[in-house]
C-alpha cells in the first residue's frame, strides 16, 4: 500500500508522516530530504547554480540512503546539515531542475517497489504515485507553519526571526506551486487536513483514521 502525504513547507509533514509510518509498520520516504541532499552536494562541490547539468550529474552519482530518521550521503550522516537555513536557501536549485527531478522520482519509485510506504513531499500523490491507494494533503495557515519552523530551528540551535522565516516560506510556497514539473498541488482524490490548532497526536489520530478508511 502507498500512502502519499503532500503539502506546503512547514505543515509538519515530516514528523507526522514518520510517526504514521511507524504506527502502521510501513517504510517512510522523506522526499524533501532527497532534494536537500542534492542541494548540499551542490554547495560542497561549489557548483555554478546557473549550470543545471552540474547538479544533474551530482544527482546521478549520489548514493542517498534514507533510514528511519537518518539521511546518509555517500555513507555520511547529513541528517542535521540538510535542515540548516544555508541548505534550505539553495534547495530550490535542485527542486526546479528537471533532470534532478527525473532522477529523484526514479529513486522514489524504486524505493516504493514491493513494500508498504508512507511517502511525503509535494508531488507524491499527483506525479510520482498517481495510483496510490491513500492520498492526504496536509496543510496549515502560513503563520502557524512559520511558528512551527522557528520552533524547529530553535530546537536545533538556530535562532531565526519569525519574519525572516515567514518571508522565506512565502517565497518557497510560491516557487513550489509555480514549478513547471512536479509542482505543489493537491491531487483531486486527496483528502485535505488543515492542522491549525491541532496537536501532533490529534493529527496522527486523524491520519490513522483516514488510512483505515482507504484500506
Ligand atoms: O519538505 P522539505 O521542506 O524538506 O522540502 C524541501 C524542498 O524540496 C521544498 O521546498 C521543495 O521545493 C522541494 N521538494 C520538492 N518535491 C518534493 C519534496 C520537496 O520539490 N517531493
Amino acid at each position: 500500500m502507498i500512502v502519499t502525504i503532500d503539502g506546503p513547507a512547514g505543515a509538519g509533514k515530516s514528523s507526522i508522516s514518520r510517526r504514521l509510518a511507524d504506527s502502521l509498520g510501513f517504510s517512510f520516504l522523506d522526499t524533501g530530504a532527497m532534494y536537500r541532499v542534492i542541494a548540499l552536494q551542490g554547495l560542497r562541490a561549489k557548483v555554478d547554480w546557473a549550470d543545471e547539468q552540474q547538479l544533474v550529474k551530482l544527482a546521478r552519482s549520489a548514493k542517498i540512503r534514507l533510514a528511519d530518521s537518518m539521511v546518509e550521503l555517500d555513507g555520511e550522516d547529513v541528517s542535521q546539515e540538510i535542515r540548516t537555513q544555508r541548505v534550505t536557501e539553495v534547495t530550490r536549485y535542485a527542486a526546479n531542475n528537471v533532470g534532478v527531478r527525473e532522477e529523484l522520482v526514479r529513486m522514489q519509485r524504486e524505493f516504493a517497489s514491493g513494500q508498504d510506504i508512507v511517502t511525503e513531499g509535494r508531488d507524491q500523490g499527483t506525479l510520482v504515485f498517481p495510483n496510490a491507494q491513500c492520498k492526504i494533503f496536509l496543510t496549515a495557515s502560513p503563520e502557524e507553519r512559520a511558528r512551527r519552523r522557528v520552533h524547529d530551528l530553535a530546537s536545533r540551535g538556530e535562532s531565526v526571526p519569525f519574519e525572516d522565516v515567514l518571508q522565506q516560506q512565502t517565497k518557497r510556497d510560491h516557487e513550489d506551486s509555480q514549478r513547471e514539473v512536479g509542482p505543489l498541488l493537491k491531487a483531486e482524490d486527496a483528502i485535505e487536513v488543515l492542522t491549525d490548532g491541532m496537536s501532533e497526536a490529534e493529527v496522527l489520530e486523524k491520519l490513522i483514521e483516514i488510512v483505515g478508511r482507504c484500506q
